[in-house]
């Protein structure tokens, strides 16, 4: 072997090389982008039922209202199928997270089927919030869902956005050329350990404004301050967290 095709051989190899150790990581990211992509379309698939029923469920006229853990996961289904275009894969965190569905409805069974109380506080948002928390706690520490906001706009405490969540709100979700709806992962450590992070983000749709909209400050159905936002505006985010 010449000189010369001696280094054309030489690089060649570490052109394979590099290109198996930048494909590799690229594999098991596609993965990951898939099953966050599949539970994050669930959520918010569970969290339409709600929304869906929000008037019936206010309804005070109205007592045992059909929204059983059951009938409420089945609708979250059909609504996975419509959004995703194919069946919901029954893999363990689905299941983890149906069965977190089923035991936040079974819990507000009571709440939901009072009668003579219109608005009972349960929204979509605080049905999220239960979601996420027995999603995460099933999941034991090998992945976390949780539904987060732009800081200024945080009513919950429980849903403030980390640093993380935060950076990627301000930095690529609010900027201008950012791409509407596009999901953002990487991955970064989470008190010290390492995950796959993905983030969703969410804008305000006409139904939101009644209590996100304006005039801000003003006092809305649920007693909570109204934030101001306006329509098709940035509003929220559903992160989650897969720990290697
Ligand atoms: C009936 C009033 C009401 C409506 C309508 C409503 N929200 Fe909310 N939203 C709330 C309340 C109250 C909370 C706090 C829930 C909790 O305790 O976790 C909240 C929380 C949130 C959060 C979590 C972050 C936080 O502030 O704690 C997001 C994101 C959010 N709402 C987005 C939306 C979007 C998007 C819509 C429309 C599709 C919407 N909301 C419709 C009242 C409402």
């Amino acid at each position: 072997m010449n000189t010369q095709s001696y280094i054309q051989f030489a690089l060649l190899k570490l052109v394979l090389v590099t290109s198996l150790i930048a494909v590799n990581p690229v594999v098991i990211a596609a993965d990951d982008e898939a099953v966050s992509k599949s539970l994050t379309t669930l959520f918010r698939a569970s969290r339409k039922v709600i929304s869906d029923n929000q008037s019936m469920i206010n309804d005070e006229s109205k007592g045992e209202k059909g929204l059983s853990g059951a009938a409420v996961a089945q609708m979250a289904m059909d609504n996975y199928q419509k959004a995703a275009g194919s069946p919901l894969a029954k893999n363990p965190a689905e299941n983890a997270m149906l069965a977190a569905v089923k035991e936040v409805m079974a819990d507000a069974q009571d709440l939901i089927n009072q009668q003579g109380v219109g608005f009972k506080g349960f929204l979509p948002a605080v049905f999220a919030r239960q979601v996420a928390t027995r999603f995460s706690q099933k999941m034991s520490g090998s992945m976390t869902i949780k539904l987060t906001a732009p800081k200024k706009y945080v009513r919950n405490r429980a849903n403030r956005p980390d640093k993380w969540e935060h950076n990627i709100i301000e930095a690529k979700f609010s900027s201008e050329g950012y791409e509407r709806g596009k999901p953002f992962s990487e991955s970064a450590a989470i008190k010290g350990k390492m995950a796959f992070r993905y983030i969703l983000p969410e804008y305000y749709g006409e139904s939101c404004l009644g209590c996100h909209g304006k005039p801000e400050g003003e006092l809305d159905i649920t007693g909570g301050k109204k934030e101001g936002g306006v329509l098709g505006e940035l509003g929220g985010a559903i992160s989650l967290a897969i720990f290697k």
